[in-house]
């Protein structure tokens, strides 16, 4: 998950990295009243998860709470590549003597962490990259030795930051790296990282971006979720513990096993081809356990797309064996009653499957219908979808 400047700024709050104090506002009366309150020169800055704000017109100087609220109206509503400001940072207008870069990331080539580090901070790190690849430096980070003072030093001076910041510099940029660490990111990324006149190492932008397999031990992050960018069928998933993936299409699909459910797509795609172009409406793994709880959850969430028209439920039992299954599928109608108001075809095949099939036909649900292959389901489903 990609955090927004502010919220990555609170998360190096929380570990004592220095930055300059200002607060988030959706209304240009409030950065007005913010500016008033911190009471010297603030930046209005727009806060959208794209690169290249500065440039587009999304960052700006305000001298007085005056000019806080004309830029702030400003900016407001603006389209920065497709993103549209709905949220300012008011921060503090700091001094700049120099601007640096420093940041730390998964390799994943190398499989390590990585931290770079450059002098040449303020501008794009990719343009550093090309055109001045020897002011970049790239060093490895042992994830169990991690990064202590010491060793950020280390890093700081082979970014060619000047002797006088270095001690400063490593107090930051170790504290950046317990952010790394302490909250499961992927990402922390400081730029710039500014000297003031008086020799102050401050993160004046930030852009983390958190690993969402670790969420279950941070509760506090899923507050930094953006509910208004994500689509609510896979919110709703979500909350259910679905792997649930919006796409564009008719016909709805549940499978257990990523790549099961992916060939799946594919099939139905291609059998949407003879009937009038059909296509997969979703992505949704219900995994190994496929009990009527899960296959009625999958359903709901499916059955809430009205782009829908019908369901493949294509499912290789394993484990979980095919009656196993097919109760979970008969329970599931059961549970939600006449909100289940879409033709179901049903494939099932493997562990136990003739058990599995007459539960299926002994149930005769007046929506299901059973297909023997996975080739004749998606072309029943991608049929049914077509009506
Ligand atoms: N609090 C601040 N005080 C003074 N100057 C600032 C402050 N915040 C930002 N700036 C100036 O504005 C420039 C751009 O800000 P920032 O890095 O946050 O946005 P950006 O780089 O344009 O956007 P992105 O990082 O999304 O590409 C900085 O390089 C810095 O010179
Ligand atoms: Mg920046």
């Amino acid at each position: 998950m990609d955090l927004f400047e502010y919220q990555a700024k609170e998360l190096f709050a929380k570990h004592n990295v220095p930055t300059t104090p200002g607060r988030v506002t959706e209304s240009a009366d409030d950065a007005k009243a913010i500016a008033e309150e911190i009471g010297k020169p603030v930046m209005i800055k727009a806060q959208v998860k794209v690169g290249g704000r500065g440039k587009a017109g999304g960052v700006k100087y305000a001298a007085t709470p005056d000019d806080a609220l004309t830029h702030a109206t400003n900016i407001l509503g603006l389209d920065i590549k497709g993103h549209v400001v709905k949220r300012l940072l008011v921060a503090e207008a700091s001094d700049i003597a120099e601007e640096y870069y420093i940041s730390f990331l998964l390799d994943r080539a190398n499989r390590t962490y990585l931290a770079m580090c450059s002098v040449e901070g303020g501008m794009e790190i990719e343009e550093v990259a090309a055109t001045k690849p020897d002011r970049l430096a790239k060093v490895a980070v042992d994830p169990i030795a991690g990064v202590d003072v010491a060793f950020a030093r280390s890093i700081a001076e082979q970014g060619h930051l000047p002797a006088e910041v270095l001690d400063a510099a490593a107090v930051t940029i170790a504290k950046l790296w317990d952010v790394f660490v302490a909250e499961d990111a992927t990402l922390v990324e400081v730029n710039p990282l500014v000297r003031t006149p008086d020799d102050q190492i401050l993160a004046l932008d930030g852009k983390v971006t958190l690993d969402e397999n670790a969420s279950f031990r941070h509760a506090d992050h899923e507050a930094f979720v953006d509910r208004d960018a994500t689509d609510p069928l896979e919110l709703k998933a979500k909350e259910n513990d679905l792997n649930y993936v919006k796409l564009d299409g008719q016909v709805g699909i549940i499978g257990n096993g990523a790549g099961l459910v992916m060939s799946t797509l594919d099939v139905v795609a291609y059998a949407g081809e003879n009937h009038g172009g059909v296509k997969p409406a979703n992505f949704l793994d219900i995994g190994g356990g496929a009990s009527a709880e899960v296959m009625a959850a999958g359903l709901d969430v499916i059955l809430g797309d009205s782009q829908v028209k019908s369901v493949f439920v294509n499912v290789f039992g394993g484990i979980t064996s095919c009656d196993a299954v097919a109760n979970g599928i008969v329970k599931a109608l059961e549970i939600l009653g006449d909100e289940a108001n879409k033709p179901l075809v049903v494939r099932l095949d493997g562990n136990n499957v003739e058990a599995g099939r007459k539960i299926l036909a002994d149930a005769n649900h007046p929506l299901v219908i059973q297909a023997e292959t996975m080739d004749a389901g998606a072309d029943k489903a991608a049929e049914l979808a077509n009506k």
